[in-house]
């Protein structure tokens, strides 16, 4: 029978048996499938494994904290952190094209990557354990997909970890591929992966980057921060996270019409919410969000987000929009 215990028992078993006495390495984003298999493989060689943390400064309020201490905390992980905001701030200044912001991200985040890398490998090398393999978090679904090769993931480009350069060769370690997403939220609770990472919904890798409507500055990102969070607050306070796929909040940055507030004219810029049904995201539905709930979220960006003087709601399905809209 199918039981998360028996599961963890079998993939430990596997990665002890793959790895030996290598090191191991890992790019922890944040999300459920890195941490999880980070997580894993913790269990099975311990301090073999050394995690890579890039904050990219694109993530929403509270993540990278919940990744640099809760789930240290929870795990045991050996984790570097490297802080790479300033660099992408700079990196992407000025640009407003979508594919544009996509592909500096990506390009951005294998240099941050490598270079983290590289470092670990110069240590681990020296402690005569070289680093061999490298964790990748992909999921059954993912196996399956890249064989029948559809290329649907052509329509934006998509970015993980990929695209090592090739004196960094590594053997891959994935211990979720014989694994659907629901398996590996169970895997992960059963390790003791903190919650809020295990029932994260999906979030792009270029994350509030792409989420800027316009170019990406450390002004704007903390004001969609800032809608972002009571947005996630409200629907976690209403009970509806597991209801709905995922929540983006947009910042129509290049956007702004006139508002009132107090008896002053206001010229500030809007939010889209976007709240989406969905089995797989390759369609999609926009959700039928209850109107009070709304009704709280609209009138807590607009009262405690200054910039913000409007929120608006996205009803457009996948096909013909996307999820994200960039
Ligand atoms: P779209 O916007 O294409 O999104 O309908 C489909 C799903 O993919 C997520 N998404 C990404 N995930 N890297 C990722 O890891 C990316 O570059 C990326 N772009 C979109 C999106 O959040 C949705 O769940």
């Amino acid at each position: 029978t199918w039981t998360a215990s028996n599961v963890v028992e079998d993939l430990v078993g596997a990665i002890r048996e793959q790895v030996g006495d290598a090191h191991v390495l890992c790019a922890l984003s944040g999300g459920v499938d890195s941490s999880v298999a980070a997580a894993l493989v913790q269990k099975a060689v311990g301090d073999q494994l050394t995690c890579v943390f890039v904050d990219h400064g694109l993530l929403r309020a509270g993540e990278a904290e919940q990744v640099e201490q809760e789930f240290v905390a929870a795990t045991g992980v050996d984790l570097v952190v490297v802080d790479a905001r300033e660099q992408f701030l700079t990196a992407l200044a000025g640009v407003s094209d979508p594919e544009e912001k996509r592909k500096i991200i990506g390009r951005e985040f294998i240099r941050v990557f490598e270079q983290a890398a590289r470092d670990v490998v110069g240590s681990a090398d020296a402690e005569g354990h070289p680093v061999e393999f490298l964790v990748q978090g992909t999921l059954y679904p993912d196996v399956v997909e890249s064989g029948g090769g559809t290329g649907a993931a052509n329509i934006k480009s998509h970015h993980n970890v990929g695209g090592l350069p090739e004196d960094l060769q590594f053997k891959l370690v994935e211990p979720l591929r014989t694994l659907f997403k629901d398996e590996v939220r169970q895997v992960g609770l059963e390790l003791g992966v903190p919650e809020g990472i295990v029932w994260r919904q999906p979030f792009p890798g270029p994350g509030l980057g792409i989420r800027i409507v316009g170019d990406v500055t450390a002004e704007r990102l903390e004001i969609l921060r800032a809608a972002d969070q009571i947005a996630r607050e409200e629907l976690t306070a209403a009970g509806l996270d597991r209801d709905i796929w995922q929540c983006p909040v947009v910042l129509l940055a290049d956007v702004r019409s006139v508002g009132v507030q107090g008896d002053g004219r206001t010229y500030g810029h809007p939010i889209v919410l976007r709240p989406v049904s969905s089995e797989d995201a390759m369609t999609a539905d926009w959700t039928r969000l209850p109107y009070d709930v709304l009704a709280r979220i609209s009138g807590r960006i607009t009262n405690e987000v200054r910039e913000v003087n409007r929120v608006v709601l996205d009803v457009t399905s996948k096909p013909p929009g996307t999820i994200e809209w960039e």
